[in-house]
């Protein structure tokens, strides 16, 4: 009896503690290693392991002083992301993916979302490299959908949008060969211009499929974008901060000007803990601009 009720007791408190699977938030200075794996690369194959002054994600400010992760590459190096959920992921689930950002600049074949497969994207699986991405071509945001190994990326939906200016993404994810999935854009569920539905069926699991935030490709400029959430889980509800669902998320006009006056005020150091004389190993654990000289973080 008491190990039944036991039983009874864990089997319903199980599904509410898996369903949250990554919860980032930059303003509440969350570190970003939450979000996974940092992958640096300065050339195709060319990897480095932690943040220097020319490639890095760390904890900063947008162009507006609000807390933000920060991906800045130099122009010519070609990807800052981080890559969540590492072999986390199995074949026939639904994750819900929430994706704030802002964009420093627009350019050609810029990507800032991937749901990239590690597993059966060859030649002889036949899997799509990047089932699903997020991608600037010709000035406009597409989401994109590649269906297996010779199949083009197919714009399934594009948006013009702005530079400085916070937009909200929402990607539903059913896994499987074939899955299917679904779209939120500043909290309004999107329909596909191919599928002419808010569903697009497609082959969204090869075997080992994740997803990665941050800048990759568009080299030919210098890249600054800014990450503010990153919620993932198995419910809606798990994304709502995220994806911009709540109906509160652009806050009143007082608290907005206290925030920014706050912000400009903190501007140089938005990540507690790491600030100007904080002590440090490398630059990746200081916040914004400061760098790390003699072991403490400072101006540079
Ligand atoms: C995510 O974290 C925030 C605190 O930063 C918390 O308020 C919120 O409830 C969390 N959301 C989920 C879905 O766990």
């Amino acid at each position: 009896m008491q190990l039944l009720n036991f039983l009874y007791l864990l089997a319903s408190v199980q599904p509410i503690l898996a369903t949250s699977l990554i919860n980032f938030s930059a303003a509440a200075g969350d570190n970003p290693s939450t979000l996974g794996i940092l992958d640096l690369e300065e050339a195709r194959g060319d990897k480095i392991s932690s943040n220097i002054a020319d490639l890095y994600a760390k904890l900063g400010t947008d162009s507006k002083g609000t807390a933000a992760l920060h991906y800045h590459r130099k122009e010519g190096y070609i990807r800052a992301e981080y890559h969540a959920l590492s072999n986390k992921l199995e074949d026939d689930k639904t994750y819900y993916i929430g994706y704030k950002f802002s964009l420093g600049v627009i350019e050609e074949s810029l990507m800032i979302f991937q749901f990239k497969a590690y597993e059966g994207n060859d030649a002889t699986t036949g899997g799509a490299n990047i089932p699903l991405s997020l991608e600037f071509k010709s000035g406009q945001l597409h989401f994109q959908y590649q269906a297996d190994y010779s199949a083009q990326r197919e714009p399934q939906w594009s948006k013009t949008l702005d530079t400085d200016t916070v937009y909200s993404a929402g990607i539903v994810i059913h896994t499987g060969k074939p899955g299917w999935v679904e779209f939120y854009f500043d909290g309004e569920q999107q329909t596909f211009s191919t599928s002419k539905s808010t569903k697009l069926v497609a082959n969204t699991w090869d075997g080992r499929n994740e997803p990665k935030f941050g800048a990759y490709r568009g080299e030919a400029v210098e890249i600054n974008t800014y990450v503010y959430n990153v919620q993932i889980g198995t419910e809606l509800s798990d994304i709502e901060e995220a994806a911009g669902l709540t109906s509160s998320a652009g806050g009143s006009t007082s608290t907005t000007s206290a925030t920014s006056s706050a912000a400009s005020v903190t501007a140089t150091c938005s990540w507690e803990g790491h600030c100007a004389g904080a002590s440090c190993e490398t630059y990746n654990d200081c916040s914004d601009d400061l760098v790390c000289t003699d072991g403490a973080c400072a101006s540079p």
